[in-house]
């Protein structure tokens, strides 16, 4: 399971680091909430757009292409390989991994707010906030946020990972948000082996079996080589 710490070597801030971490120059109160899209649709479309096209010019990095690497290792063998994301970036898709579960949605995927309806997304900024869907809503992107509930299809998929799965590896997240912070105390109690990669201490490094310090693009690359080559 990943979260913004893989794809902070790419230049897409994280939520929680203390001066470059997003919650720490907006308020989630005022951006990313269903009462704050009500209030100010205008303001909170612009915001997210504009991080889609922050993202959609950032690069997948060395931590997403190992990760991509060892999936495809793993199909080669026949084993089953599922990366659960809370990342919204799309960079693990355009890094090559091909069995990933958005928990939080995806900036590249907008919907009609009454509907639901997906709309397609252009190249560039959508230019009017909020921009309106073919059929005259009002769209808004396709994150979870809080206060809302997960997507169902993600979280039955998530489940089963996590619940089934031999190793459990957590990667570049403060392991603070639930209901994702809970599928490494899923994984754990249902017998896997757990690891954590991640730049600082959090909440769950006292209970995984491994926990290894440093940044997701350095630490990956050489975890999945080695695993790959034992
Ligand atoms: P956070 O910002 O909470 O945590 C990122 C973690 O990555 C921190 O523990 C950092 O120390 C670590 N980190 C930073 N750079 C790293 C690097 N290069 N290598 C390894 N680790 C690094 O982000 P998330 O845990 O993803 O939800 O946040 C979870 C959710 O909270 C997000 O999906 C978002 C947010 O509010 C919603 O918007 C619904």
């Amino acid at each position: 399971m990943t979260g913004a710490g893989v794809s902070a070597e790419s230049g897409i801030p994280t939520f929680r680091d203390a001066l470059e971490g997003l919650w720490s120059r907006f308020d989630p109160q005022d951006l990313a909430t269903p009462d704050a899209f009500r209030r100010d649709p205008a303001l909170v479309t612009r915001w997210y757009d504009e991080r889609r096209i922050n993202c959609a010019k950032c690069r997948p990095n060395a931590a997403h292409k190992a990760l991509a690497r060892w999936e495809r290792h793993a199909a080669g063998l026949g084993a089953r390989f599922t990366l659960i994301t809370q990342n919204v970036d799309r960079l693990h898709q355009r890094a090559g991994s091909r069995r990933v579960i958005e928990l939080h949605g995806s900036l590249f995927e907008w919907r009609c707010a009454q509907s639901g309806e997906v709309i397609e997304c252009p190249p560039d900024a959508f230019g009017d906030y909020p921009p309106t869907t073919p059929s005259g809503g009002v769209a808004r992107p396709g994150v979870v946020w809080f206060g809302e509930m997960l997507p169902d299809d993600a979280v039955a998929a998530a489940d089963d990972a996590a619940g089934s799965c031999d190793l459990f590896v957590s990667v570049g997240t403060s392991a603070v948000v639930y209901p994702a912070a809970g599928y490494l105390h899923l994984a754990d109690a249902a017998g896997a082996r757990t690891l954590e990669i991640n730049r600082e201490p959090t909440p769950a490094s006292g209970v995984v079996n491994w926990s290894i310090q440093g940044n997701a693009g350095d630490i990956l690359p050489a975890f999945v080589a080695a695993a790959i080559e034992s």
